[in-house]
């Protein structure tokens, strides 16, 4: 029983040498996918998926990516498991690392994400919080490096809500020191123990100044999952936060746009810009398996 295991709860879980090290990893492995290579590096391994909200891209990329690797996966929905009814997380976390080599969570609280961890005596992996998705930036790391290999000089754009998805920029944009200017709407700014301090990373007065010779503009939707209530007060506040063809002309000539998905056109980013050249969100989000395999290596090798 290992009873010190590495988890991946946040990028900070890994030090920048080890992201890079990961992301190169991803693409040897996207490239023995493509080559129809076996890989089952991880033969025989288990791995709980545990969710407590909606996922398309999360849940199937886990599970295509264990099995590609020689394991299988376990889905759980909290709601019609115990935890639904009340049981405690620690109890939980006791059970089923006991009976899995890998566990994957999705909750609402980054609170129960940790406590879950404090007490397995497997790795966790955060497949999404309130307040983070470290999976799906290294997803965005390789998609960005597969475009600009050298990751030098480069500028990255966040425009929309200081949610989870702008946390972990800010996150990996601090762990790599790569420039990032965040324009989100008054009253919606990533909250400060999530802003480092930092010259290289800044909250912007206004989208053109944030987006102006940028290589990477990303976007998420104004309402995230657990924000449904405050839809129609958020579009209204967000109302001026769109990626646009128009705005999408004063980042560098070579940029690229990003959205983790699922999007909404016509709200945070227009059909035009997602469905047009210079939007990367198919590679984006097929890299979420590749990244993932290479994690789960990572922590279990
Ligand atoms: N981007 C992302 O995490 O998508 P899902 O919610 O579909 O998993
Ligand atoms: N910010 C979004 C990301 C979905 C992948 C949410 O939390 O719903």
């Amino acid at each position: 029983m290992n009873t010190n295991p590495k988890h991946f709860l946040t990028l900070s879980d890994l030090t920048a040498e080890q992201i890079i090290a990961l992301i190169d990893r991803a693409i040897e492995l996207k490239t023995q996918r493509k080559n129809h290579q076996p890989h089952p590096t991880l033969e025989g391994k288990i791995l709980a998926m545990i969710f407590e909200k909606a996922s398309t891209r999360t849940r199937i990329s886990f599970e295509a990516g264990i099995i590609q690797l020689g394991g299988q996966a376990l889905f759980i929905a909290s709601k019609d498991s115990q935890m639904g009814r009340g049981e405690p997380i620690f109890d939980t976390a006791k059970v089923i690392s006991s009976m899995v080599d890998l566990v994957m969570m999705r909750t609402y609280s980054h609170q129960t994400i940790t406590e879950f961890a404090e007490n397995s005596t497997v790795p966790v992996i955060n497949g999404l919080t309130e307040e983070h998705h470290p999976c799906q930036l290294l997803a965005d790391l390789m998609t960005i490096k597969e475009n600009f290999p050298n990751l030098e000089n480069l500028k990255i754009t966040w425009i929309g809500d200081g949610n989870n998805m702008c946390n972990s920029t800010i996150e990996l944009a601090h762990i790599l020191g790569l420039e990032l200017a965040i324009y989100t709407p008054e009253g919606y700014q990533p909250q400060s123990k999530h802003l480092p301090k930092s010259n290289k990373i800044k909250l912007c007065n206004n989208l053109e100044e944030a987006i102006k010779d940028s290589h990477i503009v990303s976007t998420d939707v104004w309402a995230s999952m657990g924000d449904e209530q405050q839809a129609k007060q958020r579009q209204k506040a967000f109302a001026h936060c769109q990626v646009n063809q128009k705005n999408m002309q004063l980042a560098d000539k070579n940029a690229i746009f990003l959205h983790c998905l699922p999007a909404h056109r016509g709200e945070e980013v227009t059909a035009e810009v997602i469905d047009g050249t210079q939007s990367r969100v198919w590679q984006q989000a097929e890299n979420r398996l590749h990244a993932q395999k290479a994690l789960m290596e990572h922590l279990l090798n």
